[in-house]
């Protein structure tokens, strides 16, 4: 059984239920710390001046007046600035897209709105931050493009591919003709707006000068490994002069996997002065880097009248930046999710005057599925069949790209699960047919599916004399609720309890781990977790069965439990001994072992790995203000075993809201005469708020899967996949008006 820990039977165990953040005290007492909140003596601000034009170069800077205030240690610009590494390469990290990254003050080219050009260093944030506004900075400006439409014209392909992204598959069958000659056809455009992430965290970097002059940095990054590494290449430093951490973070749905620039400044700034800096970017400044890009898609989707499938064409267009060739997987779901004989999916980037983009939660399936499941709504209308007939008509248990089954994909209990949740059989079909009072009522839903990755990791366990144990992995928990699975993993292995078990992430110190991302981190860390906590147990059951007169001296270890301190003969408790009296009898300090977890290639020879999701939505809008509010949402979610219902649930909630962010609110929006985005505060940029939440219901339907011991899949982001559509869905159900346009504002619905 791919899911059991251990086999026996009746023992209270941690994996499967509902348990609270084993760091949930730490982050509501405040005594969780996070990377701006690290402290160290003589320890100097840094506040970053932000370029004033898009696109150009920078003429002169004068710094005299800043530098004049007292308190103000330098004002670094690039004119000034120690010397660094000068190839673009040296500034690679490990989830880089293709091109030459961006360097904080390298030179005087201006490639973005709000480009680093100066950090003035101070003694405290309010004098930095005074002494940045006398910063004067001259600029020779140029017209900057920002308008992806606009540059739709040099669109090219990706002359290079992204690391662990696939390009489109080559075409099948011939789409083009095949949707000719369908007796059905849908052909629409659809777009969604430039997304920035917002994580209540803002970016900071705290780099600590110890007196070994070695550098101990507190970064916020979903996985300190790749702090480490860029550190490393752009200031040729070993990676024995620079631990970082990263403890705890405050949200960072994707733009916490590449280091970003307040990183880089911190650590100029620490060398350059030789004392420890913290660097915070402000609200205003997290619009200067990564974000979701906007895209513009076409989907066509032909079928006969029976509503099978007999065409997909899926073409994505969105911008990147000047200097790196970001990608993301947006259309190769529309070949993956449904079987048919004849698809074409075509992909293509544009050059903008922006920073790069970068991945923000389900990165490219969050943009393709709401097009593709917006589609799928529109031939459920032409065709007059239910939204969910019209699904199983297409379902395949197969992936068609890769010709292989799935390992599991139990998306049809997902719809018969959420239908019957949500109360589906109930809806009238017609538009505009439902109504509470005077708000008009709509039903929508739609698909989700997401990858079921797996990386390398690997954990460090150790069992101490007093019966407690620490597991350490260097990866970090981005709020998801890694501390807790891997402590349930690490106390149901050893048969300990919760307590006894203390977890430590974000830690270059730590056992390698990747960055916590791509929805991976349960399935990859977990198994090592698993399999180091084995090999202490194998450790400690060796000694158990030496000791004399051992009750398991004629018994194999593949015959024992671990539970409640014990080890005992499986369904023969009388033969057991307590694990501390062994480690005490033997004289055994500590006990200890490295896992190390790797994808399973012989499965991966056989299946393919994807979550999938039926979500439902309930649309209630005022016609007269144009008001949408999201009443009602089930989230059917399959992705294999659940390690733990409640953070589990807290993930796809959150993925939810973040949905309905998308859907109905969040856009960044940019003047292109300036190549500006404007609406840079909470207060412009709107992410949803209580008010906006109502009833969220999540469902985890039985999944079994052999991807990995555990039987996990990962949940980080298959919540927020397919529920824009099936809002957007619900929205034409109430309305009668389609929408294919993200976010859905007042504006389109009146
Ligand atoms: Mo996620 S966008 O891989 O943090």
């Amino acid at each position: 059984m791919a899911t059991q820990i251990s086999p026996a039977s009746g023992r209270d165990t941690f994996v499967g239920r509902a348990m609270s953040r084993v760091d949930g005290p730490a982050k509501v007492t405040g005594l969780a710390k996070y990377a701006g909140e690290f402290a160290a003596p003589n320890l100097a601000h840094g506040y970053v001046v932000s370029s004033a034009i898009t696109k150009g170069r920078i003429t002169a800077i004068d710094a005299a007046a800043a530098e004049a205030v007292p308190g103000v240690f330098k004002v670094i610009t690039h004119e000034n600035r120690p010397s660094i590494a000068g190839e673009a390469e040296a500034y690679q990290d490990m989830v880089a897209p293709p091109g030459a990254p961006f360097r904080a003050l390298y030179d005087e080219t201006i490639a973005f709105s709000g480009q680093p050009v100066a950090l003035v260093v101070a003694e405290d944030f309010d004098t930095a931050r005074y002494a940045a506004s006398l910063v004067r900075v001259s600029y020779e400006a140029e017209t900057p493009h920002t308008d992806l439409e606009a540059q739709a014209g040099s669109s090219y392909d990706p002359p290079e591919k992204r690391d662990g992204i696939k390009p489109p598959p080559e075409p099948w069958g011939d789409a083009g003709s095949a949707f000719d000659g369908a007796a059905i056809k849908v052909s629409q455009q659809y777009r969604i707006a430039h997304e920035h992430h917002n994580p209540m965290e803002p970016h900071a970097s705290t780099v600590v000068v110890e007196d070994d002059g070695t550098y101990t940095v507190y970064d916020k990054i979903q996985g300190v490994a790749n702090s480490q590494l860029y550190l490393t290449n752009a200031f040729g430093l070993k990676p024995e002069q620079v631990r970082c951490l990263s403890p705890y973070m405050g949200g960072g749905f994707g733009c916490g996997l590449r280091p970003q620039y307040q990183l880089f400044l911190a650590m100029l700034a620490a060398q350059d002065l030789n004392r420890s800096v913290r660097v915070v970017l402000t609200r205003d400044q997290m619009w200067s880097f990564t974000y979701r890009p906007g895209a513009v898609q076409t989907v066509s989707l032909g079928a006969d009248t029976s509503g099978n499938l007999q065409a997909i064409r899926h073409d994505a267009l969105h911008g990147t930046s000047q200097y790196e060739d970001y990608q993301e997987n947006i259309v190769n779901w529309s070949g993956i999710l449904y079987g048919c004989d004849n698809v074409e999916l075509t992909y293509r980037l544009a050059k903008l005057d922006t920073a790069t983009p970068g991945d923000m939660r389900a990165p490219g399936a969050v943009t393709g599925v709401f097009a593709l499941e917006t589609a799928m709504d529109e031939l459920a209308y032409a065709t007059r069949i239910d939204p969910i007939q019209l699904r199983i008509a297409n379902y395949t248990d197969t992936d068609p790209v890769e010709e292989k089954p799935f390992g599991s994909k139990a998306l049809k209990a997902c719809f018969r699960q959420g239908a019957e949740r949500f109360g589906w059989s109930k809806r009238n079909p017609e538009p505009r047919s439902m109504r509470d009072g005077k708000e008009l009522v709509g039903w929508g839903m739609a698909c989700g599916i997401w990858e079921a990755l797996m990386m390398e990791s690997s954990a460090k366990v150790t069992l101490t004399a007093d019966g407690r144990l620490e597991v350490g992995n260097s990866t970090g928990d981005i709020g998801t609720g890694t501390y807790t699975i891997l402590t349930q993993i690490a106390a149901d292995a050893l048969g300990l309890p919760m307590e006894h078990v203390t977890t430590k992430l974000g830690d270059t110190d730590l056992a390698k781990a990747p960055v916590a991302g791509g929805s991976w981190t349960a399935a990859s860390s977990g198994t090592a977790v698993m399999k180091a906590c084995r090999d202490v147990a194998e450790q400690a059951f060796k000694l158990a069965r030496g000791l004399e007169g051992s009750p398991l001296a004629n018994v194999d270890f593949e015959r024992v439990v671990f539970s409640k301190g014990r080890i005992e003969v499986a369904g023969d408790p009388a033969k057991s001994v307590v694990l501390t009296d062994v480690m005490r009898q033997t004289g055994t300090e500590t006990l200890e072992a490295t896992g190390s977890a790797s994808p399973d290639k012989d499965f991966a020879k056989q299946y393919e790995a994807y979550t999938h999701s039926a979500v439902f939505a309930e649309v209630k809008i005022d016609e007269e203000l144009g008001i949408v509010r999201v009443t009602r949402v089930v989230s059917a979610i399959a992705a294999g075993k659940i390690l733990n219902t409640k953070t589990a649930r807290s993930q796809i909630l959150g993925a939810v809201v973040m949905g309905i962010g998308s859907a109905l609110h969040e856009e960044s929006m940019l003047d292109h005469r300036l190549g500006r985005f404007m609406n840079r505060n909470l207060g412009e940029y709107h992410v949803p708020a209580n008010a906006d939440i109502h009833d969220i219901d999540v469902i985890f339907v039985d999944e079994e899967d052999k991807a990995n011991p555990l039987g996990v899949k990962g949940v980080g982001e298959i919540g927020i996949v397919g529920t824009a559509a099936a809002i957007s869905n619900a929205v034409f159900h109430a309305t009668g008006k389609r929408i294919r346009d993200l976010p859905i504002t007042v504006d389109k619905i009146l």
